[in-house]
This record gives structure tokens, C-alpha cells and sequence, in this order.
């Protein structure tokens, strides 16, 4: 399993802190005036990683809405073999907790979800894994949602899978991709630490840079 070591985490390079203002919306792109915007931008901008919750249970309908948004997103060959488990009840949010390496955002949000697939089979002809893609666009929707219903979701990937596996009780061949937590947030945002447009997107090749 793909692991990002923390020696190589530390050698990442680390961008400029840029925060919500400091980016115009649309981009400030030759033709983008007048671009009709849906609000997207709003829950992508509002969205963090959450790590304190409140001790509040999220709302059913709020819940509803928020797995709904998992259940429209796209898969490979629309084969949808994500699944996701809700755990609430407080001993196995505390077993799931131990199998996050103590994390203890974990145990305090008042819902995890365990975002599984069905099967780990499907390789698609550009060589990619199939079930982390879909579950991980599955799992960005249910954060999105969630930022827009004013909850707050933290992206797991430091679990053991088969400790994770054995507190849902699922048979040995259903993959856990991640956990996300879930609840009302106790913390606020921070600036977003991102790298800036022109160290992530080149244009027609490899290094390439902006026509004109
Ligand atoms: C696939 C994935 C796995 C992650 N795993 C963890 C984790 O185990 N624990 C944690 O505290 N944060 C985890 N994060 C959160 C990232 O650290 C966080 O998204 C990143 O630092 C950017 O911060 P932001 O989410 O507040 O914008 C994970 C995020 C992703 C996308």
C-alpha cells in the first residue's frame, strides 16, 4: 500500500499561505467576463480540515444531503461500488479512533464515515485503480456538501485498514479507502496554504508555459 513517508512529506515544497481574498473569482482570465458562475466556489473555499468538534449530533436531514451528494458523484464506468459506513455510537468511534493511530479528532466527531469499496478488481487501460479514484470524488463531494450545510469533515488516510475492517465488521475483501469525520466545527478556518496557479498548471506540454 502507498504510503507518503514523513521524511518525503517534509520535502514537499511549501507554498505561499494565500487566503480566500487574495484570489479573484472567476480567475483573472483573458474572456472571463461575463462567465455565468454557479457557487461552487463558495463550499471548495469554505471547506477545511476540521480536526474539534462540537459534542452536537449533525441533523438527519443534513446527513441526508450529505450522503446524497456522495451518491450523485461520478464513477469509472458508473459501476458505483463505493459504500459507506456511519458510525456514531461512541465505542466504536473510540475503536476507530485506535485504528487512526490515536487521532483523537477521531473519537470526539460525533459521526465517521467509513468510505469502503465493494472491489479493488477494476484497473482501468491507463493502468489506475479504479476504487480510490471513485471513493476519494465520492468522499470530496460528502466534504463539499458538508462545508455547505455548515459542518465541518477531516480526510483520514493514517488507519489501519484491517483494524478499520474488523470495528464495521466487514468481510475481507471490501477495501476501506478512508475514514472522514464528520460534525460541527469547534475551530476555525485557517489561511489555505497552496501553491500558486503557475506551479501547478502548464499549458499544451510538459513545462509549458502561458501562450502570449
Ligand atoms: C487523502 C487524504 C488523507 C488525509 N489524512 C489525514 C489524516 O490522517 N489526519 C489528518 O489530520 N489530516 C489528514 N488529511 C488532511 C490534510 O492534512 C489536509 O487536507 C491538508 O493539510 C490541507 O489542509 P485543508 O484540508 O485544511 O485545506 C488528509 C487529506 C487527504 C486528502
Amino acid at each position: 500500500m502507498y504510503r507518503l513517508r514523513s521524511t518525503q512529506q517534509a520535502m514537499l515544497p511549501r507554498g505561499p499561505t494565500v487566503t480566500a481574498s487574495d484570489v479573484p473569482w472567476p480567475p483573472n482570465v483573458a474572456g472571463a467576463k461575463g462567465v455565468t458562475q454557479m457557487d461552487v466556489i463558495e463550499p471548495i473555499r469554505k471547506r477545511y480540515s476540521v480536526r474539534k468538534y462540537l459534542e452536537e449530533a449533525v441533523p438527519e436531514e443534513k446527513l441526508l444531503r450529505i450522503m446524497e451528494a456522495a451518491r450523485l458523484a461520478p464513477s469509472a464506468s458508473n459501476t458505483q461500488e463505493w459504500r459507506f459506513v456511519l458510525v456514531t455510537d461512541e465505542a466504536r468511534r473510540e475503536a476507530l479512533c485506535k485504528a487512526a493511530q490515536g487521532q483523537p479528532f477521531v473519537r470526539e466527531a460525533p459521526v465517521v464515515i467509513v468510505a469502503c469499496a465493494q472491489t479493488d478488481q477494476r484497473v482501468m487501460s491507463c493502468g489506475q485503480c479504479a476504487y480510490t479514484i471513485d471513493v476519494a470524488i465520492a468522499l470530496e463531494h460528502i466534504a463539499l456538501q458538508a462545508a455547505a450545510e455548515d459542518l465541518g469533515t477531516c480526510w483520514v488516510g493514517a488507519f489501519s485498514e484491517d483494524e478499520a475492517r474488523k470495528v464495521i465488521g466487514a468481510p475481507d475483501d471490501i477495501r476501506i479507502v478512508q475514514l472522514m469525520t464528520l460534525g460541527v466545527p469547534a475551530m476555525g478556518s485557517r489561511p489555505k496554504n497552496r501553491k500558486e496557479l503557475s506551479e501547478i498548471v502548464m499549458y499544451e506540454q510538459w513545462g509549458g508555459s502561458k501562450p502570449g
